[in-house]
């Protein structure tokens, strides 16, 4: 048995997982499969066939009782794990009070306290105020909307490979994959794409930004840039500091907004509350979701006092910012600020340097990049010309998967490595040692 695989089994002694018992899909997994294949939107993608029915920490466990290391949450989602009890113990008290009674129209605590809470979390000195949504999707709708109505001005840039959902304004936002759009049309119009800035691949993102303004739109008739300080769902990249400091600077010259979607980056995922906090840079607006609730559905517009200049009744919600997800929200505000954004830039940084280990062994890893744990593994055919390898990023996540390691891709060829924030030096070393196998085992 080879060394690496002996530790393995001997730290998995004193855990109970990864643990494939029957493999995957089982005989129950396959039997939900079924039934969701009958009855659910062929829209949904399904990346491969793992059924969740349990989960404790980053540990995932399956319908057939197989255990996973998870390292996607969900798609940077569950921040805190699958079941932390102080979350549990935060959805229940506020379960058993009320479930709902309307934040557009009436008051409650915990939706007082939340707004308090992100607005003083926001990266700045002026003063912030919050309004809050069910999805990433629809905070990034209502930004665009704010954006518009505040400036009086109807064009937004957005950028290549952005993903920000996928309703009329944030779909026509989002550029990542054509899948996305085709058919859907007309979309919104007045939006306008630049490239990205990505640096593995030499694009310089602010190079077009004059001729845009020269000859498609004169800055003053632009409302807002909307971004994601790293890019997610395009292939976790990560851009240059210039390039946000850089945008930050024609945003205040020409009396645009400059919006960061934090939904994926946001609530202590990149070891800082906010990726913006990376680069010294605060937005005129944010917004978040995914990580916020823990996996409760809350999202949120982070916006300067000075720009949440929009009239009573302008904007609303029935059940955004519920007192469920608030409560869960404001659990989580409290972890990740104690102890998750640490444990973020600890465990992002073993991370990184195990990738790293592995890049030289594996000569199908072209880059690896990120902040705490949003990283990007870039799996390319040759170095040299850098094409994208799709088909054998697929592969590597059905071998990890039968070997207990849940992976999840995005991009063209990139693994998304977006574990729960709580994960820990064994969950990291054991799935290092997993994705080392896998891809010997794919023969790369
Ligand atoms: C950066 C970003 N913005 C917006 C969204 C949409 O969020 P939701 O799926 O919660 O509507 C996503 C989802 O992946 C995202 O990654």
């Amino acid at each position: 048995m080879p060394a690496k695989t002996a530790a393995r089994k001997s730290a998995a002694l004193k855990r109970d997982y990864p643990r494939i018992v029957v493999p995957p899909p089982g005989p129950k997994a396959r039997r939900v499969i079924s039934l969701d294949k009958e009855w659910s939107s062929p829209s949904y993608i399904k990346e491969y066939p793992f059924v969740m029915a349990g989960g404790r920490g980053a540990m995932c466990e399956d319908a057939d009782g197989n255990r996973y290391i998870d390292w996607m949450a969900g798609i940077a989602v569950s921040a805190t794990g699958y079941n932390h009890p102080k979350l549990v113990a935060a959805i229940r008290e506020a379960a058993g009070k009320f479930l709902h009674i309307c934040g557009t129209d009436f008051y409650y605590e915990s939706m007082a306290e939340l707004c308090q809470a992100l607005a003083r979390s926001a990266p700045g000195k002026e003063k912030h105020r919050v309004f809050l949504s069910n999805s990433g999707t629809e905070a990034v709708e209502g930004a665009v909307k704010l954006a518009r109505k505040h400036t009086g001005r109807q064009y937004l840039i957005a950028f290549d490979g952005a993903f920000h959902g996928r309703s009329y304004a944030a779909v026509t936002l989002t550029a990542s994959k054509t899948k996305y759009k085709a058919g859907f049309g007309p979309l919104l119009p007045g939006v306008l794409h630049l490239p990205y800035d990505d640096p593995y691949r030499g694009i310089d993102g602010l190079a077009s930004v004059e001729s845009l303004f020269e000859s498609k739109v004169s800055p003053e008739e632009v409302a807002a840039v909307v971004m994601e300080p790293i890019q997610g769902e395009g292939g976790y990249v990560l851009p240059r500091a210039e390039f946000i400091r850089g945008w930050r600077r024609l945003c205040d010259k020409h009396g645009i907004l400059l919006v960061f979607d934090e939904v994926q980056c946001g609530v202590g995922r990149t070891g800082k509350m906010w990726a913006a906090e990376h680069y010294g840079v605060s937005p005129d607006v944010f917004v978040t979701a995914k990580g916020l609730g823990s996996g409760m559905p809350i999202g949120a517009i982070v916006a300067k006092e000075s720009v949440m200049t929009w009239p009573q009744g302008s904007h609303g919600t029935t059940f955004g910012g519920n007192p469920v997800c608030c409560a869960a929200a404001l659990a989580t505000l409290e972890l990740v600020e104690s102890e998750l954004a640490a444990n973020a830039r600890a465990m992002g940084e073993r991370l990184l340097s195990g990738l790293y280990q592995l890049q030289k062994r594996h000569e199908c890893i072209g880059d690896v990049r990120g902040l705490g744990l949003m990283i990007g593994v870039e799996f390319v055919k040759d170095r040299a010309s850098k094409k994208p390898d799709g088909e054998l990023v697929h592969a590597l996540e059905l071998e990890a998967f039968k070997r207990g390691l849940l992976l999840l891709s995005c991009g063209k060829s990139v693994i998304r490595v977006a574990p729960p924030l709580v994960l820990d030096s064994y969950d990291v070393d054991t799935g290092l040692s997993i994705l080392d196998e896998s891809l010997t085992a794919l023969g790369r």
